[in-house]
């Protein structure tokens, strides 16, 4: 079943001359001010684009970040409006004020190249509390809504849930469209064999993603520092690599599982390993690892072996790096593993977050069929759960 099914588009609407509320997730990530990754508002792009073309008056809005208050002034949107000005060469007047009066009066004196972006949702007490009472405020100036925010589709936020409901024209945008159209591909009738790749820190992160995918996949790749709890739950010695003790038992039975299915888990059988993950000087391959040291990246070996079964598969789905490929001598196997995917002639969907800023780091993003804008929202949505941002968009269907 389509996960778009009763949700309306940017399509369904006539926009001429009326208000809309553009949530957009403009969660980039900065370094002092600066935006080192603008992947996000060049996802948004195509949705402003065309409500604008059609003639609406638009009202974005973003958080960013997690601030505590609005006194968090490093979490401002400014150094997003400027970007948004640059990439729509057009006005974007950021307001600071979310609340109705501000708004509707520059509602009233707003040119055609102008936008209005609302300050960070999130220095808004209402926002996180998905509170009826803020978005009683937005909605009173709001025609049409429509969810664009993929990345924050997972949160019960007010931008997000609350308004909608008040709302009865409301849809999302293009991008949330492509994102689940293509999420939807791994669920429905995947090409086969259908591949896994699963990396990062945590097995707990992925559990729920593990479970809905152990009937669905052909085969578990798994990799970063989530392997470790595999390895010793295996009984493989892994010296001071990061393992979650508590997940031993659910590691070892998951093995099992998969291999009750007669299905393939690959696990590394060779490391780079170093004695910490700022120790880049001792740094060397390994298929055993001893006690003062840890793994940080898959080994030769096991990129080979990985690079076997990619080659195969029909269709992969990669979330989570496979080691610390942040640091340039711990990011072999991670950017091997990106190329290995990029070779393939399989549907390749790469989660985002971590995995996302590999790929680009890789140099391979562009190979890939599609890189998810969302890291949280993309999992959630795999491993079944119901995002509010969709579900709340959702008409029923009669007949
Ligand atoms: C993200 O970066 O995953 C989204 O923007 C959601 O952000 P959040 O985890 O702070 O809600």
């Amino acid at each position: 079943m389509s996960g778009l099914k009763g949700i309306k588009t940017v399509r369904d609407f006539e926009f001429q001359d009326k208000v809309v509320f553009l949530r957009l997730d403009l969660n980039v990530p900065m370094d002092k001010g600066h935006i080192t990754d603008d992947t996000r508002i060049d996802a948004s792009l195509e949705t402003i684009k065309y409500i604008h073309e059609k003639g609406a008056k638009l009202v974005l809005a973003s958080h960013l970040g997690r601030p505590k208050s609005a006194k968090d002034k490093e979490y401002s949107l400014e150094p997003v409006a400027k970007k948004l000005t640059e990439k729509l060469n057009m006005e974007v007047i950021l307001i600071e004020d979310p609340n109705a009066t501000a708004v509707k009066q520059l509602l009233h004196t707003l040119r055609k190249d102008q936008f209005i972006l609302l300050e960070n949702v999130r220095f808004e007490e209402g926002e996180t509390k998905d509170s009826e009472e803020f978005a009683q405020r937005l909605a009173s100036y709001t025609d049409i809504y429509i969810n664009d925010a993929f990345g924050a589709s997972h949160r019960a936020h007010a931008t997000i849930h609350a308004l909608p409901q008040l709302i009865p024209s409301r849809g999302i945008g293009f991008l949330i469209e492509k994102e689940i159209t293509m999420l939807d591909k791994l669920l429905d009738n995947p090409k086969r064999p259908y591949v896994a790749i699963l990396g990062g820190a945590k097995v707990s992160d992925k559990i729920a993603v593990i479970e809905k995918l152990i009937d669905i996949v052909d085969a578990f790749v798994i990799g970063g520092a989530m392997a470790y709890t595999f390895l010793k739950a295996q009984g493989q010695f892994v010296g001071k690599s990061l393992v979650e003790n508590d997940k031993l038992k659910y590691a070892k039975e998951m093995l099992e599982r998969i291999e009750a299915r007669n299905k393939t888990v690959l696990l590394p059988v060779d490391h780079l390993v170093t004695t910490s993950i700022s120790d880049t000087k001792s740094a060397h391959y390994s298929s055993m690892i001893n006690e003062n040291e840890l793994g940080v990246d898959i080994g030769p070996e096991t990129l080979k072996k990985f690079q076997t079964l990619i080659k195969e598969a029909g269709t992969i789905f990669w979330n989570g790096p496979m080691g610390v490929f942040e640091t340039a001598e711990f990011s072999k196997g991670t950017f091997g593993l990106a190329k290995a995917i990029a070779e393939s002639e399989s549907l390749k969907i790469v989660g985002g977050g971590d995995s996302a800023a590999a790929a680009e780091m890789s140099g391979y993003a562009d190979k890939m069929t599609h890189i998810s804008t969302g890291g949280g929202a993309s999992l959630e949505y795999l491993q079944g759960d119901k995002l509010p941002g969709l579900e709340v968009l959702r008409f029923k269907i009669r007949g």
